[in-house]
C-alpha cells in the first residue's frame, strides 16, 4: 500500500476528488495519510480533518532562506514516509532538494493543456484569464510528474475541455475542474499506485 501525501494551499476541491475516489475504492494500492498545507486557513485542511486525515502546515514565510524551507519540507515528507506526493492546488514553488528526493514521485495537476498556459506565474484563475485572452477554443487540464522545470515534467494524462462564448475566467475554471481536473488527477494517482506508469526519457507510457 503506497503512502500518499497531498500538498494544498486553498479550497481543496482536487483533494476532495481524491478523497472521494479513495472512498469509491478507485485508488487500489494507495492511501492518503497526510495533507500538508502552505496556508493555515486553507479550506482543504477542513476537508482533510472531516475525512480523519492527519494535517500539517508548513509556510514558506517561516523560513528566512528558501533552501531552509526546501530542506524542512523534504524532511517532513521523508518523516511521513511518502511514496507519492500530490500537488493539488499547491501554490508554493518546490525546491530542487525535494524534487530530486522524490523524482517521478510527485504528481501535479495543472489547469491547462501543457505546454500551453503554463510555467512560472501561471496558476489558478490566471491560467484561465490568459486562455480567454488568447481566444483558444479548447483548453483542459494536465496531470504530470514534477521536475525542476516549472510545469515541465513528464505528462501522465491530459483532458480537453471546450471554451464557450461568454465564458469568464471563473466559469471556465469551474468547467475545467469538473470535466477534467477532478477526473484525471485521481486517475493518475490510481495508475501510479498500481505501478502502471513507466517513464522513459521524459515520456510516460501507461501500462495495461
Ligand atoms: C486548481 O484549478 C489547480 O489545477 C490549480 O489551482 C486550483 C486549485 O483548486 N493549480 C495550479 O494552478 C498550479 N499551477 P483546489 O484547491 O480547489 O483544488
Amino acid at each position: 500500500m503506497k503512502n500518499i501525501i497531498v500538498l494544498v494551499s486553498g479550497g481543496g476541491t482536487n483533494l476532495q476528488a481524491l478523497l472521494d475516489a479513495q472512498d469509491r475504492g478507485e485508488i487500489k494500492n494507495g492511501k492518503i495519510t497526510c495533507v500538508i498545507s502552505s496556508n493555515p486557513n486553507a479550506y482543504a485542511l477542513t476537508r482533510a480533518a472531516n475525512h480523519g486525515v492527519e494535517t500539517e502546515v508548513i509556510r514558506r514565510r517561516d523560513f528566512a532562506a528558501f533552501d531552509d524551507y526546501d530542506a524542512a519540507l523534504t524532511a517532513l515528507l521523508q518523516q511521513k514516509n511518502a511514496d507519492l506526493i500530490v500537488l493539488a492546488g499547491f501554490m508554493t514553488i518546490l525546491g530542487s532538494r525535494v524534487i530530486r528526493a522524490f523524482e517521478n514521485r510527485i504528481i501535479n495537476i495543472h489547469p491547462a493543456l501543457i505546454p500551453s498556459f503554463c510555467g512560472e506565474g501561471y496558476y489558478g484563475l490566471r491560467v484561465h484569464e490568459e486562455a480567454l485572452k488568447k481566444g483558444v477554443k479548447v483548453t483542459g487540464a494536465t496531470a504530470h510528474f514534477v521536475n525542476e522545470i516549472c510545469d515541465g515534467g513528464p505528462i501522465i494524462i491530459q483532458k480537453a475541455v471546450e471554451v464557450r462564448s461568454g465564458d469568464t475566467p471563473a466559469i471556465l475554471q469551474k468547467r475545467v475542474m469538473e470535466q477534467a481536473e477532478w477526473q484525471i488527477l485521481p486517475k493518475a494517482v490510481a495508475l501510479f499506485c498500481e505501478d502502471k506508469i513507466k517513464v522513459t526519457d521524459g515520456i510516460t507510457e501507461i501500462l495495461d
